[in-house]
């Protein structure tokens, strides 16, 4: 398995990462998870905006942005990746712990690439969700390594037996542990705006672009929870899940407890990108 660190492709076992990295200490860094279908990235333009987007706000100076996806679409092909994922995250650097910012040491990029296929059972038969406080930070639309809060709600959701999390603050539906969510309601699909309390997901784009396509009206808005429960259809979407069904919240049957047909249609408006 061939990694990509410090501008160097080289094999997982000699990746050495320094005790005083900062990404091991604050989880100071940022990351990104692309899709790879075909050998190629999908969506890559969006996930480098998004990447400079979320450096720019946690001020950690930006790599070549070119040379970067030339090196991850390398990685990709030295590792004969044709479905799968490219993992791709860059610390502050190498530091004596401190709480300010060392502005001069240069960051860590560290990327990977692995076989994964698509969800296919999920996708098909839908999955079960438990409702959660959301008790992350005020800062969800960074995508920074501090994903302990994710980590801790999803474990939540599993502990009660469902397979994810949907969170929800003052009232309002915010997304799932690592996707968005997506509600259809009188044939319209509502989904929380993208501001500070949600991770602007590049799938959440791809569906609300291919709604217009099928001329389904999205609403991008507060949900209350008894909105959730009361959908026709709820769906997550994300790189790694795509589109995929929610079937059950807090053991309540959505839409007769198997997938819809509105969700459905996006998923095969969805594949045909891809395939
Ligand atoms: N998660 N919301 C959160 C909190 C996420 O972590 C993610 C992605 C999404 C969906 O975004 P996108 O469609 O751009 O993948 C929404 C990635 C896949 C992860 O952490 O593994």
């Amino acid at each position: 398995e061939v990694y990509y660190f410090r501008n160097e492709f080289l094999p997982k076992e000699d990746v050495r990462i320094s005790p005083e990295d900062r990404g091991y200490y604050f989880g100071d860094g940022i990351y990104e998870v692309i899709r790879v279908y075909k050998g190629r990235m999908f969506e890559a333009k969006a996930h480098f905006e998004r990447f400079k987007r979320t450096a720019l706000a946690v001020r950690i100076p930006l790599p070549d942005m070119g040379e970067l996806e030339a090196a991850l679409q390398e990685l990709i092909r030295q590792n004969a990746v044709e479905e799968g994922s490219v993992y791709v995250q860059m610390t502050r650097g190498t530091a004596p712990r401190a709480h300010n910012l060392n502005a001069d040491t240069p960051p860590v990029v560290m990327a990977y690439c692995q076989k994964l296929s698509r969800p296919v059972d999920k996708m098909e038969k839908g999955i079960a969700a438990a409702t959660v406080p959301d008790t992350r930070w005020q800062h969800c639309d960074l995508k920074t390594l501090n994903l302990l809060g994710n980590v801790l709600l999803k474990q939540k959701a599993l502990d009660q037996g469902a397979d994810d999390c949907i969170l929800h603050r003052d009232g309002s539906v915010t997304e799932c542990s690592s996707s968005n969510l997506f509600i259809v309601r009188d044939n319209r699909l509502v989904t929380h705006p993208a501001d500070n309390l949600i991770l602007p997901g590049i799938t959440r784009n791809v569906v609300i672009r291919l709604a217009a396509e099928l001329e389904l009206p999205v609403e991008e808005r507060a949900l209350t929870v008894d909105e959730l429960l009361g959908a026709q259809e709820v769906f997550l979407t994300s790189t790694v899940q795509e589109i995929v069904p929610i079937v059950t919240v807090d053991g309540k049957a959505i839409g007769g407890g198997t997938p819809g047909p509105v969700t459905q249609k996006l998923q095969q408006a969805f594949e045909r990108l891809i395939l």
